[in-house]
């Protein structure tokens, strides 16, 4: 390692316990700090409030070299960090668009006070345009000029968060001074040859919500060609498929179904356009409010499908859904499209009982009087309709002639085209895909 500093890391959710658990088997001496003492307690034990690969044995590792500690004191951080990494939310605020970011500054309001020495301050989470200034500014006027801020946006996706931290695309430095810069890049000297975009504040704020968007208007597209493909009876995945071998396009992202959800994508498009419509760039908001409502329609579309399916009413009928998470490899069911659907279903008067590899026990804290199941067969039993929502490899691998002998129809909606239709349809199923003839 080029320069031994000692990191700390502000907020220790998805995004800061990773950080925290990568710096240290970088070789860092790493400070965690969370205002919540029962997340630091547990952190402290080694384990993890979420489902993460491979995250927990990094955690326990450097737990026990004594590289990494956790803490609920600021002052503590403050006296140890040379480099501060603030990794807290940024939430919808409730009933509007914006993100809240109120948790950033009760960071440094509550950080500055203590900060005696030379130090960087270093944002990582994902924030509206202008944030880095005005938190900058703030800083100044409580901690002094012995403080600086920089912005460096984090790109990581769940499931692949300890991979995309050590082995990241890009790294982007927002910064004020050439210091800063430099102690920056020292920080990550032991990832390697990393591609580096050293910029101002604002854009290294923007790439980040311009990265989340492209990857929600790639989703969205495809999509929307899905509406198209329903209507005209073609077929959205042979054409996404054909799409992907033209490198300007590439496969990744394009895939047809049920849309994005997750606690990052729909909230940071949101807090996007309500940034967009502030600073009065009125074309943007609309392209993006159109890339959100694509994305909606979908979870409403798969509801018409299943309805049609069972007789066009859910009174009396039985739904078995597979999957509550907002994607494989994850147990966040945030703005889970699967389980929208699920609950929209059961509002309608169906009977829906969810199964879910990984994330039931979130399902069932969060929504106590859903029906679930220990198992796909048991949750498809006696079923109407089944709809495959995310698509779990151990949903992929289903054997349709099992399933058959347990549901009442054999009726399924893939709602991820994740399914050979042919194999379904050769079991006598009645076969439906978004987008699919
Ligand atoms: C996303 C971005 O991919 C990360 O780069 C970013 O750092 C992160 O948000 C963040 O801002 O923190 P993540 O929320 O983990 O990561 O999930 P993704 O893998 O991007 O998937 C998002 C949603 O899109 C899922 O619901 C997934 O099912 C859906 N999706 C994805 C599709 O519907 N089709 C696709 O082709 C790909």
């Amino acid at each position: 390692m080029a320069v031994a500093y000692r990191l700390t890391v502000l907020g220790t959710g998805y995004l800061g316990a990773t950080h925290a658990a990568c710096m240290a088997e970088l070789g860092f001496e790493v400070l965690g700090l969370d205002v919540d003492p029962e997340k630091i307690a547990s952190l402290q034990r080694g384990e993890l409030p979420i489902h993460e690969p491979g995250l927990e044995e990094m955690l326990r590792r450097n737990l026990a070299t004594g590289r990494l500690r956790f803490t609920t004191s600021y002052e503590e951080a403050a006296e140890f960090g040379d480099v501060h990494f603030v990794c807290v939310g940024t939430p919808q605020k409730k009933g509007e668009y914006a993100a809240d970011v109120s948790y950033l500054d009760a960071v440094v309001e509550s950080l500055a006070p203590h900060l005696r020495r030379e130090c960087l301050v270093v944002g990582k989470s994902t924030v509206p345009v202008g944030t880095a200034q005005r938190l900058a500014d703030k800083l100044a006027l409580l901690a002094g000029p012995h403080v600086e801020l920089a912005w460096n946006p984090e790109f990581l996706r769940e499931g692949f968060a300890v991979r995309d931290t050590l082995k990241p695309d890009r790294l982007v430095f927002g910064v004020a001074s050439e210091r800063a810069e430099k102690i920056l890049r020292d920080v990550y000297t032991p990832l390697g040859d990393v591609p580096t975009v050293v910029t101002d504040f604002p854009t290294a704020e923007l790439v980040k919500s311009a990265a989340n968007a492209f990857l929600a208007t790639k989703i969205s597209f495809i999509n929307a060609m899905a509406e198209v493909c329903e209507a005209a009876h073609a077929d959205v995945k042979q054409l996404s498929l054909a799409l992907s071998f033209d490198e300007r396009i590439g496969g990744r992202f394009l895939n047809p179904g049920l849309g994005f959800g997750g606690g990052c994508l729909p909230k940071d498009i949101r807090a996007f356009m309500a940034r967009a419509g502030e600073l009065g760039a009125d074309q943007a908001l609309s392209f993006l409010r159109e890339v959100d409502a694509i994305n909606m329609r979908r979870r409403a579309r798969m509801v018409d499908l299943a309805r049609d399916l069972v007789g066009g009413s859910f009174h009396t009928r039985t739904v078995g859904v597979l999957g509550a998470a907002f994607k494989p490899n994850s147990d966040d069911i945030r703005d889970s499209p699967a389980l929208d659907v699920a609950l929209t279903i059961r509002q309608e008067g169906g009977a829906v009982t969810v199964y879910d590899p990984v994330a039931l026990n979130n399902v069932r804290k969060v929504h106590p009087t859903l029906g679930t199941a220990d198992s796909a067969l048991t949750a498809v039993r006696n079923a109407d309709v089944v709809l495959l929502l995310t698509e779990w490899q151990e949903f992929v691998d289903l054997d349709p002639e099992a399933i058959g002998t347990v549901v009442n129809t054999r009726n399924i909606v893939d709602g991820r085209n994740a399914l050979d239709s042919e194999v379904w349809r050769a079991a006598h199923w009645n076969y439906r895909a978004l987008g699919r003839p």
